[in-house]
C-alpha cells in the first residue's frame, strides 16, 4: 500500500435552480471561455461533470483573481436539471455539492424551482452564491463582452442602471423571505453569513469574471479543510446515475469525492434491498470531444482520483441505486464498510 497523502481536492460546484434559467448556458460560457483562452485541452469533462482547473478559472477572471491567493486545484461543476419533475437529481447534486450557484432569471425571479433549490441547499448547508443571469435581456442593455459586472454596469444608461437594480433588490428581497441576508455580492464581507448577488450574462459573459471570483473565494477561505482528503484513501462517492451502457452492462455514474479507486478493486454500492458488493471491471472517462467515435465513447483507466465523474463498469448493478453511497473497500474490513454503506441508505 502507498503512504497516505494529504492534499486539497477540487471543490464540487452544484449549479442549480428553476427551468430556463440558464444553468447549462452558464456552464456553457465558462467553458468555452476557457476554451477562447487557449487552454482547450485543460479542461477535462468528466461524467456528469467538468472541472475547471485554477489557472484557467484565473485566466477567464482576470485581474479580479490574484492565482498566488488560492492554492485549490480548480473547480469542478455539476449541472442539474430544472424541469420540475427532476428533484431527486437536485437534491443529490446539492447534497454532494461543497458549494452551489443558484442561478435566478433576473427577470422571471424566483420560481418553484428556485424555491425547491433554496431549500435543498437550506437542508444541506451549503454555502451558496446568487448568479441573478439574463441581465443583456434588461431593455436598452447594452452589452460588453466578458466584462466584469460592475464595469458593464456603470457603462450602462441611469435608467437601465435603475431597471437592473430594481430586479435585482426583488432577488434580495426574496432571499430575505427566505431568511438570508443577501446584498450585491461587492457589498459582502463575509460570505458565510450572507449571500452576495453576482449579476451575469450567460450569452454574453458579463459577470463571468465576477463569479468565479467569488465562488474560488468561498472555496479557499470558509471549505479548506474540507478540501483537505487523503487523496490516495479509499475512494467514496455517490451514484448520480445508473445506466444501461452498450458492451458495459449496467453501469454507474459517480461523483467521486474523496480518495481514489481502482480497476478490480471492491466497492460497496447501496441497493434496493442490501448494499451490492462487487468488483471494478473497468473506470470510464468520456473521450476528450475531438477523439469522439459513435463506438468508443470511453476511455478505460487505471485509476482516478477524488473530486471527479467517472462511469464504474461493474457485475451485479442492477438493484444500484440513483444517490446511494459507494465505497472502496481496500484494506479495510468489509463488513464494516458494508454497515458504513447501510447506515447512509
Ligand atoms: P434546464 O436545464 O431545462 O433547467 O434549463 P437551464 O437552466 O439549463 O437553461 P438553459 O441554459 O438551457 O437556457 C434556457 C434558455 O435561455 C436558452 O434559450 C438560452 O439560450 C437562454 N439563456 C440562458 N442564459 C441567457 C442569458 O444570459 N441571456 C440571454 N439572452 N439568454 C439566455
Ligand atoms: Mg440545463
Amino acid at each position: 500500500t502507498r503512504e497516505n497523502e494529504r492534499g486539497l481536492r477540487t471543490p464540487i460546484v452544484a449549479v442549480l435552480g428553476h427551468v430556463d434559467h440558464g444553468k447549462t448556458s452558464l456552464l456553457d460560457k465558462i467553458r468555452g471561455s476557457t476554451v477562447i483562452e487557449g487552454e482547450a485541452g485543460a479542461i477535462t469533462q468528466h461524467i456528469g461533470a467538468t472541472a475547471i482547473p485554477l489557472d484557467v478559472v484565473s485566466k477567464v477572471a482576470g485581474s479580479l483573481i490574484d492565482p498566488s491567493d488560492f492554492d485549490l486545484p480548480g473547480l469542478l461543476f455539476i449541472d442539474t436539471p430544472g424541469h420540475h419533475s427532476f428533484t431527486t437529481l437536485r437534491s443529490r447534486g446539492g447534497a454532494l455539492a461543497d458549494i452551489a450557484i443558484l442561478v435566478v432569471d433576473v427577470n422571471d425571479g424566483f420560481q418553484p424551482q428556485t424555491l425547491e433549490a433554496i431549500n435543498i441547499l437550506k437542508q444541506s448547508q451549503t454555502p451558496f452564491v446568487v448568479a441573478a443571469n439574463k441581465i443583456d435581456t434588461i431593455p436598452g442593455w447594452k452589452p460588453n463582452e466578458d466584462a466584469p459586472v460592475q464595469q458593464t454596469k456603470e457603462a450602462q444608461s441611469d435608467r437601465v442602471q435603475s431597471a437592473l437594480d430594481e430586479q435585482l433588490y426583488e432577488i434580495i428581497g426574496e432571499l430575505s423571505d427566505e431568511g438570508f441576508s443577501a446584498d450585491m455580492y461587492w457589498r459582502v464581507q463575509d460570505f458565510r453569513g450572507n449571500i452576495g448577488v453576482v449579476p451575469v450574462s450567460a450569452e454574453t459573459g458579463e459577470g463571468v469574471p465576477d463569479l468565479l471570483t467569488v465562488l474560488m473565494g468561498l472555496a479557499q477561505r470558509y471549505m479548506k479543510e474540507d478540501m483537505a482528503i487523503d487523496v490516495t484513501g479509499p475512494g467514496a462517492g455517490t451514484v448520480l446515475e445508473v445506466k444501461e451502457e452498450k458492451g458495459f452492462g449496467t453501469t454507474l455514474d459517480v461523483v467521486l469525492y474523496d480518495g481514489t479507486i481502482r480497476e478490480d478493486e471492491t466497492i460497496v454500492v447501496g441497493g434496493l434491498d442490501d448494499p451490492i458488493v462487487t468488483d471494478v471491471r473497468a473506470i470510464l472517462k468520456p473521450r476528450p470531444l475531438a477523439e469522439i467515435r459513435t463506438e468508443d465513447r470511453f476511455e478505460k483507466v487505471d485509476e482516478i482520483a477524488a473530486a471527479s465523474g467517472v462511469k464504474i463498469a461493474a457485475p451485479d448493478l442492477d438493484d444500484a441505486m440513483a444517490g446511494a453511497p459507494v465505497r472502496v473497500v481496500r484494506d479495510r474490513d468489509i463488513e464494516e464498510v458494508i454497515t458504513e454503506v447501510r447506515a447512509e441508505l
